[in-house]
């Protein structure tokens, strides 16, 4: 479904910063890609969204067999990838209904009736066990950290994407959020749902299991395995990985 080879990225003050890396996710496959900090992580998901301060210098990105790169951000959206859109800052005047409304429509060939988008919202509310009251408030104002991710999630629901990458979709959240961000991600599993976890930590990984799990070290991905990896990961951390595959070791 998604394949990527030799890619590079760069930005223009830092670089070049993914450096030749190679992944592919098949239809229904859950990948989680770890790495310290640092090694290109959201690079590559920027990239792979079309974010225009990212530059692709290299390789290739196909995405059921089309060319991901030269399509508009917009584009890539209305072929069924999705990335939370992370504003930094608040929304005010577009409340979380509003803006669901727009974005949905924007994605789909045919606009939802008020009616259908209103039963869709209170439903997958319900999902993320988020109060209906949520809805009017405007974006990302005034919300929680834990609010703002619960709300990515509701997006993904609502948009319904072939492809989701969640970038630290679990970083910040209570016990309870994280199950509940969990649980939302699990309702979109099946065969006909892809997605790139980027985490830090296995804890999350124990409620969505992924197919896959790889680690990106400078710029590439160094070493993959199954979900066992994760846990070896949390337990002897990335020295061991930069041993065996960091700056000097591969050409
Ligand atoms: N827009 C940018 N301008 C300058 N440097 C950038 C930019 N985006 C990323 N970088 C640099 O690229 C490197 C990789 O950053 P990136 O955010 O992709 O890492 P990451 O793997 O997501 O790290 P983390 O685990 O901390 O989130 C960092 O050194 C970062 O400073
Ligand atoms: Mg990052």
């Amino acid at each position: 479904m998604l394949k990527i080879e030799n890619l590079r990225v760069a930005v223009e003050e830092g670089g070049e910063i993914v450096k030749g890396l190679d992944l592919e996710v098949g239809r229904g496959e859950i990948h989680a890609i770890m790495g310290p900090n640092g090694s290109g992580k959201s690079t590559l998901a920027n990239a792979l969204m079309g974010h225009p301060r990212y530059e692709v210098t290299g390789g290739s990105v196909t995405f059921e067999g089309e060319d991901l790169l030269e399509l508009e951000p917009d584009e890539r959206a209305r072929l069924g990838v999705f990335m939370a859109f992370q504003y930094p800052s608040e929304v005010p005047g577009v409340s979380v209904a509003n803006f669901l409304r727009t974005a949905v429509n924007s994605v789909r060939e045919e606009e939802l009736s008020a009616m259908e988008m209103y039963r869709l919202l209170q439903e997958k509310m319900r999902v993320m066990q988020i109060d209906p009251s949520f809805a009017e408030r405007y974006l990302n104002e005034g919300f929680s950290g834990g609010e703002k991710k619960r709300n990515e999630i509701l997006q993904l629901l609502m948009l319904q994407p072939k492809l989701a990458i969640l970038d630290e979709t679990d970083s910040g959240l209570d016990i309870d959020a994280l199950q509940v961000v969990a649980r939302g991600v699990n309702e979109m599993r099946g065969p006909e749902f892809s997605a790139i976890v980027i985490t830090h930590y296995s804890r999350i990984l124990r409620y969505i299991e992924p197919d896959y799990v790889h680690v990106m070290l400078d710029g590439r991905i160094v070493t993959s395995g199954g979900k066992e990896l994760a846990d070896e990961l949390e337990a002897k951390g990335y020295d061991w990985v930069r041993q065996e595959f960091g700056a000097g070791t591969q050409s």
